[in-house]
């Protein structure tokens, strides 16, 4: 049966590590962090998202990994085996992304767009292209098709060999569009001040929270993504040294994205004296940057083709993790083969995602007709998933990890850190020094962290801080109840669809593939010794309760 699940998974560890960078780097990476931290007191921001990265990202990402690892399933079976009474998170780990790929779509689609409009001289002007629902919903398409081949092809031979050529390419061009922005002159140290100026008063409470969730956003946590990735882990994959690699080449990509950025916006508001360009949201990565680059001549278009292929790639690895949740489950839990699966994610999250791009359009051009919660349907779906729903994901892999995963030998050990440690070294999971420092981190400071970081995030929802006094806000209650509102329909269908039954592991990819009868009678056996063992566990484990 090992044998059998070994089979389909990642070929390499450095495969494995480029794969989840790829979901980790992102549209978060290249354009809200360098935003954020302009707006959040500069390099005060920097180092306050840096210490999110190591105190909360690594033993997130660690623990996501290893429960991914550990059970070779997708993330209901995987949280099923930390503890039998945990399965919901794993479906509630499967339905984040599933409303992630949603919204990603529409932006990746505008990504594609300007890329190819780079190729005719002018990257393109947002207010036009959102302005025809036609062509986002037909870019939005191509997009979701490209990610869709990658999927398609299997985690070997598609994510892991695209991951393979694109996170090189992508990390290349970012180096050498940062150095040509650096290279600017007139402007560059103005916009490296903007950028970088650390200024702690700016900083405040509100941006410390800020810094802690665009870290959850940014390194693909608190959903099933590094759940499902580590469920295709071999056992010679480090975690440890994995999660150090992907947590570092994230943060060096934005931490440069600023540094190609803004100084190349700067620049040309020191050649274009009283321009007033968009430095954030939206607005900065597509109306900003296409006038950049036009007023750099001829040099600029290659830059804007470059820089846009970037973004692109950037985009399909992140969207392309998130269906691979999606995908797995489906493909374990209904028998279905791989392309019936990702055919039906693509076709679902590509309806919703129409309604998303046409709302997005309208606040774009001043038409607030199609909001939810006072937002465009895009900002909406992003804060009910980032702002509420990622940071409990994230502790609930903590607290299955910490308090769920291993009984303690004796009553007094349950809290004690230090017997959490020798049982998930003698588990396989090998830290060396960080090892005793993870265990009191995911069964205290972390989980504890982020409750700070859920409770505040809802109460400025709830009560936001408007002209310094705190005030209710309807909208924001709204969004806040919708994210509840979809963790109890999580629980709910959990218990009332699977909770009683199984829902299938790796080896049941194989199970689809195989061809001669014999051969799959082999793997049904396998998968049905599987079950019994699971349900003979189960007894067990009731009886000694
Ligand atoms: N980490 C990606 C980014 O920074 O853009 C976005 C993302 C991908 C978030 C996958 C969540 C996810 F599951």
């Amino acid at each position: 049966m090992e044998q059998t699940k070994k089979r389909n998974g990642f070929a390499s560890g450095f495969g494995f590590i480029l794969a989840a960078a790829g979901s980790a780097i992102g549209l978060g990476n290249l354009w809200s962090f360098p935003y954020k931290t302009s707006a959040n007191g500069g390099a005060a921001f920097v180092i306050t998202y840096i210490l999110s990265v190591l105190v909360i990202g690594i033993v997130v990402m660690v623990a996501e990994i290893y429960i991914g690892k550990r059970a070779q399933a997708n993330p209901i079976t995987a949280y099923k085996k930390t503890h039998k009474n945990l399965g919901w998170l794993g479906l509630f780990a499967i339905l984040i992304p599933f409303f992630i790929i949603c919204y990603y779509s529409v932006l990746g689609g505008y990504t594609v767009k300007f890329a190819l409009n780079s190729f005719s001289g002018n990257a393109g002007n947002v207010y036009s292209f959102v302005g025809n629902v036609g062509d986002v919903i037909l870019f939005t398409a191509i997009f979701v098709v490209l990610a869709v081949i990658v999927v398609m092809a299997g985690v070997k031979n598609g994510i892991e060999k695209a991951s393979k050529v694109l996170m090189p390419a992508l990390f290349f061009i970012l180096i050498a569009i940062a150095i040509y922005a650096l290279c600017l002159g007139e402007g560059v140290s103005e916009g490296l001040n903007f950028y970088l100026n650390p200024n702690f008063a700016e900083l405040g409470f509100e941006g410390i929270l800020a810094a802690m969730s665009q870290a959850f956003f940014s390194l693909s946590l608190g959903m099933g993504i590094m759940v499902s990735y580590g469920s295709y882990a071999g056992k010679e994959i480090k975690v440890g040294k994995s999660v150090s690699m992907i947590a570092l080449f994230d943060t060096l990509v934005a931490l440069i994205a600023g540094l190609a950025i803004f100084p190349a916006v700067y620049h040309y508001q020191a050649v274009n004296p009283g321009s007033n360009l968009a430095t954030g949201g939206v607005l900065l990565m597509f109306e900003t940057m296409p006038l950049v680059f036009e007023s750099m001549g001829a040099l600029g278009q290659i830059v804007s083709l470059f820089f846009f292929a970037m973004v692109v790639i950037a985009a399909l690895t992140s969207v392309i993790s998130l269906m691979e949740v999606v995908t797995q489950f489906i493909i374990q839990k209904y028998k279905v083969n791989r392309k019936k699966a990702i055919l039906i994610v693509a076709i679902i999250t590509f309806a919703i995602s129409i309604p998303i791009g046409i709302s997005l359009g309208k606040v774009l051009n001043g038409d607030n007709s199609m909001l939810i919660c006072g937002e465009n349907w895009l900002d909406f779906l992003d804060k009910v998933t980032n702002v509420v729903l990622m940071p409990l994901g994230a502790l609930g892999a903590c607290i299955a990890i910490g308090w769920f995963t291993f009984k303690p030998n004796k009553k007094s050990d349950i809290f004690n850190p230090m017997s959490l440690h020798r049982q998930l070294e003698k588990d396989g999971l090998k830290l060396g020094w960080f090892g005793k420092i993870f265990a009191v981190m995911v069964k205290y400071v972390t989980p504890l962290l982020i409750l700070v970081v859920e409770v505040v995030g809802v109460i400025d929802f709830i009560a936001p801080v408007v002209n310094g006094v705190r005030t209710f806000s309807l909208n924001g209650l709204g969004i806040v109840l919708t994210a509840y509102g979809l963790c109890a329909v999580a629980i709910t269908i959990y218990f009332v669809l699977y909770k009683k039954h199984n829902t299938g592991c790796n080896a049941d990819e194989l199970e689809l593939d195989k061809s001669t009868a014999s051969e799959k009678e082999e793997v049904i056996e396998n998968v049905i010794e599987e079950q019994a063992v699971e349900v003979a566990t189960e007894r067990t484990e009731e009886i000694k309760e």
